[in-house]
């Protein structure tokens, strides 16, 4: 019923002809049963956008929440629409880490993305010691809650949200494919608490955190994970084109 969404993160990462190579041998293994989308760095999004063909969607790796401003060095939600880009991730934990992200301007870019008609993929997640005090679930209701503050209903079910365990992203640490889909469960029945639950059973909701061939079976083979978010077994082709045929 949900299709499901492999996107490659591939933070700051490649130049422009690795980028276009990467996409060429990819397109041929893109099909209609599984949404994919690389999400590139913003100097790139143009020519991708403009050399892919098929399904492929071209994503954004962040975004501002207003249109324009002297904001130095920032990306609009405007821009990004106009040269075709059709998804952004908001909130990655590194933004949230060394950029100065918050719940609120999660909040802010999430509407912002809804409005400009550009498919937001929110993140949320704990740190190991919030694992170890018990306390992922609360995390979570608060990122989300804050993040989805003042989004309708219409619109939430268009958002893709990725669950990424801050200790297994980069780290070769996975969370268990059953600890995954606990937290993913949860995610569901939070967001049938705000939105009721034909929202929650149509919203995506990815797994990410060194998520490779080896292990994405049976990730996707779990109940409530419907794609997952991929940093490092993103960046060559042969890898990711193995993530899609799970
Ligand atoms: P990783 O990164 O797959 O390299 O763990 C995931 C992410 O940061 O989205």
């Amino acid at each position: 019923m949900r299709k499901p969404i492999i996107a490659g993160n591939w933070k700051m990462n490649k130049t422009r002809d690795e980028a276009l190579q990467f996409i060429y041998s990819i397109m041929p293994k893109i099909n209609n049963e599984v949404e994919t989308v690389i999400c590139a760095p913003s100097l790139f999004l143009r020519c991708l956008v403009k050399r892919k063909e098929n399904e492929l969607k071209i994503g954004a790796q962040t975004m501002h929440y207003d249109e324009n401003g002297a904001y130095t060095g920032e990306i609009s939600p405007l821009a990004l629409k106009d040269i075709g880009v059709e998804y952004t991730i908001i909130g990655h934990s590194e933004r949230r880490e060394y950029y100065n992200e918050t719940d609120e301007t999660v909040n802010k870019k999430l509407i912002a993305a809804l409005k400009h008609n550009i498919t937001p993929i929110i993140c949320v997640g704990e740190t190991l010691h919030q694992r170890e005090e018990n306390k992922t679930n609360k995390i979570i209701d608060r990122q989300l809650k804050k993040a989805f503050e003042n989004v309708t209903n219409a619109f939430a079910k268009d958002v893709v949200i990725a669950y990424e365990p801050l200790w297994a992203i980069g780290t070769g640490k996975t969370a268990t494919p059953e600890m995954a889909n606990e937290t993913c469960s949860h995610i569901r029945k939070t967001i049938e608490s705000i939105y009721g639950k034909k929202t929650a059973d149509a919203i995506r909701i990815q797994y990410g955190g060194s998520v490779k061939p080896d292990n994405i079976k049976e990730l996707m083979s779990q109940e409530h994970i419907d794609g997952a978010l991929v940093g490092g077994a993103s960046l060559d082709p042969e890898s990711f084109i193995k993530l899609l045929e799970f």
